[in-house]
């Protein structure tokens, strides 16, 4: 490996005593360097820890694992499930699958980004709402389904949509 001085990397060594999270993603990308291609692995245990994939993860991860940012950037964003930054406090999700699709899913997605005021895969300004997509819950006979705050329901019209996000939000304030 080439040596380069590791105060050139952002998210390098020298910088982890001052990064707190660059350290723990080094140290979560180091825990798994002896096994075989362990790249996807690495990048699921850092997400499942922040919930997303923090900035330096990429060179960080790089750098442990010996591979160019390219490479690790090009499996990040091949995989849509990789965020980029930290989830909504609420996450609506909407299966856009095909039986979903059958009965309504997109009037169910076009009517969410209406109401909330927001695209898939967007946040509402203050991060308290998500819309997600999803290709799939394995509930293809009580669709259209969604999910709101982890929780996945059937046969959901505009109508409940609103009042389960409406609820989450209500619960999300009381705790
Ligand atoms: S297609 Fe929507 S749950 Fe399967």
């Amino acid at each position: 490996m080439t040596e380069r001085s590791l105060s050139e990397i952002p998210g390098g060594a020298s910088n982890d005593a001052a990064d707190p999270v660059s350290a723990r993603v080094r140290a979560v990308a180091e825990s798994r360097i002896a096994e075989p291609g362990p790249l996807l692995e690495v990048l699921h245990d850092i997400q499942s820890e922040f919930g997303y994939l923090p900035e330096v993860t990429v060179p960080v991860v790089a750098q442990v694992l010996n591979l160019s940012r390219a490479e690790v950037h090009g499996v990040v964003s091949f995989y849509s499930d990789f965020r980029s930054s930290p989830p909504a406090d609420i996450g609506v999700e909407i299966c856009r699958g095909e039986a979903c699709q059958a009965v309504g899913a997109e009037a169910l997605v076009a009517h969410a980004a209406k109401s909330l005021g927001i695209g898939v895969g967007d946040q509402t300004g203050d991060g308290s709402v998500g819309l997600e997509q999803i290709f799939c819950f394995g509930n293809c006979a009580l669709g259209p389904t969604a999910s709101v705050a982890g929780r996945v329901h059937g046969r959901v019209t505009p109508e409940r949509l609103d009042a389960l996000v409406n609820e989450a939000q209500a619960g999300s304030k009381g705790t």
